[in-house]
């Protein structure tokens, strides 16, 4: 008889053939869909409308993986969320079988590889890694030790124009209260060594442009840690007449996504030189704030444009007066659900609403440049509808994704096991992807998506 750890038991798993290796699961109970390297048995199961992803591994790490998970969630770090552990399995000879992890299946999420189809913008990496190192600085934050960082143990999902990093394999990780300086260079260098790996991997497949070195690739990822570390619990010592950098230092920290809890501020005692330091740094300052006024679940980037369409709406509807929380829900009502219904069901499977919507926000300036007049809203999210939504592919669960999202045109051997790799080339083209192909060739020194250095200039020019 199997046996079910569970916070949340769900009834369907039951009558699921535990009896049987997961290798050998009947593919009716199974989803195709994208998936990264692992070391793992890994497959996604139907479970009425739900899916889940169920990985068989040896009892102390499914146990180990599941309540890590459990506790990451609990402290607010993105993660794919634990359902189950099934334990105590045994074939009908009487063979023991490794218990099974069941997580959720995270939706509209991406493994790092089907977003890498020939052609890749150097900006496109880049963001990736972005999203991986802000991934780490909150994970390092909370004290988890990771062990274990590379792109296949990240989940990558759309966040207007960057990718937000989810957390997938924790099986290695370690909580902590604090980590160490020496913990945290662990873990980068972990990560230097996975991702270095990975890239000439996708190199060796054609899959990386050639204009992209791996060994600059992972070097940057170490530059963009630092700065993001810096900024997040360096101390900064100035003048008592610069007081302005208190706040300079607080809109930083938001404008990267961050909440300063708590700002350690001790002045000299002569009062002319202050020193700051912010002590707790929460993750997802815009999405708090989104899903306390309207109560939309979004990641970091799309909170943050839909605050700022609910900023400009405010102003052009002259509601400065009123409270925020009411101007919030007209702005859903009158705004932001029209603009989501205008998604025909069909093709409900192509983008979560939240990204739709900063899509639809995007096309909307491109088109009022275009014809020279306003474009509304409603206007624009029909024609992007029309023009892009029907071509892009799909990246919610469905049996079709799998052959889409992997954007290559090629078939794998075994739909249920990416792992099998492909059954043969072929030269279809690459799905038509407006947001790759509208985003800019960057220089790797130069470039600076954190975009610290612009964000301090403009808090410089605010105090001034
Ligand atoms: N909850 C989930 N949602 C979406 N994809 C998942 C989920 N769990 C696992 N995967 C996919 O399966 C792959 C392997 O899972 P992982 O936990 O890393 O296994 P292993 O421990 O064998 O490396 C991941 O890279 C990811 O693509
Ligand atoms: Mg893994």
């Amino acid at each position: 008889m199997p046996r079910f750890l569970s916070a949340q038991p769900d009834s369907r798993l039951i009558a699921l053939p535990w009896a049987t290796p997961l290798e050998a699961w009947p593919t009716g109970l199974l989803v195709a869909l994208p998936r990264g390297i692992s070391r793992h048995v890994v497959r996604f199961i139907r479970v009425g409308d739900d899916v889940y992803a169920a990985k068989e591994v040896i009892e102390h790490l499914a146990l180990h993986e599941y309540r890590l998970l459990h506790d990451l969630r609990r402290l607010g770090a993105h993660g794919v969320e634990p359902l189950a552990v099934v334990s105590g399995r045994t074939t009908a000879t009487g063979e023991a079988l490794d218990p099974i992890l069941i997580t959720k299946h995270l939706s509209f999420s991406l493994p790092y590889r089907s977003l890498f189809h020939s052609g890749v913008r150097q900006e496109t990496v880049l963001r990736l890694i972005d999203a991986l190192v802000v991934l780490l600085a909150q994970l390092h934050l909370f004290g988890f030790l990771w062990g274990d960082v590379s792109l296949s143990n990240v989940l990558f999902r759309r966040d207007a124009e960057s990718f937000a990093a989810h957390l997938v394999d924790a099986e290695t990780g370690e909580l902590h209260d604090v980590l160490t300086k020496g913990q945290r260079m662990h873990d980068l260098t972990i990560a230097r060594t996975n991702l270095f790996g990975e890239f000439l991997d996708l190199e060796a497949g054609g899959l990386l442009d050639s204009s992209l070195d791996p060994l600059a690739l992972v070097d940057t990822i170490e530059k963009r840690y630092e700065e993001l570390w810096r900024e997040l619990t360096g101390a900064e010592s100035f003048h008592g007449s610069e007081v302005g950098r208190i706040e300079g230092r607080v809109r930083r920290l938001n404008a990267l996504g961050f909440d300063v809890a708590e700002l350690d501020i001790r002045t000299s005692p002569t009062g002319d030189q202050i020193r700051i330091q912010p002590k707790v740094v929460d993750p997802g300052h815009h999405s708090r704030r989104l899903l306390r006024l309207t109560g939309l679940d979004a990641e970091e980037n799309q909170a943050r444009r839909m605050l700022n369409d609910l900023d400009t709406f405010r102003a052009a509807r002259n509601l400065g007066h009123m409270d925020e929380a009411v101007v919030a829900h007209k702005w859903l009502t009158e705004v932001y659900e029209p603009v989501v219904a205008a998604i025909p069901p069909e093709l409900r499977g192509k983008r979560d609403n939240a990204q739709f919507f900063h899509e639809v926000l995007d096309h909307r300036w491109y088109q009022s440049q275009e014809f020279h007049r306003e474009v509304s809203t409603h206007e624009a999210a029909h024609s992007y509808v029309d023009q892009y939504l029907r071509a892009l592919p799909d990246e919610a669960v469905s049996q079709e994704s799998m052959v889409q999202v992997t954007q290559t045109g090629m078939t794998p051997v075994n739909p249920y096991d990416p792992s099998k790799g492909f059954a043969e080339d072929t030269d279809e083209m690459p799905i038509f992807d407006p947001w790759e192909e509208s985003a800019e060739e960057v220089d790797l020194a130069s470039a600076n998506t954190f975009d610290i250095a612009a964000l301090r200039a403009k808090a410089k020019g605010n105090q001034q």
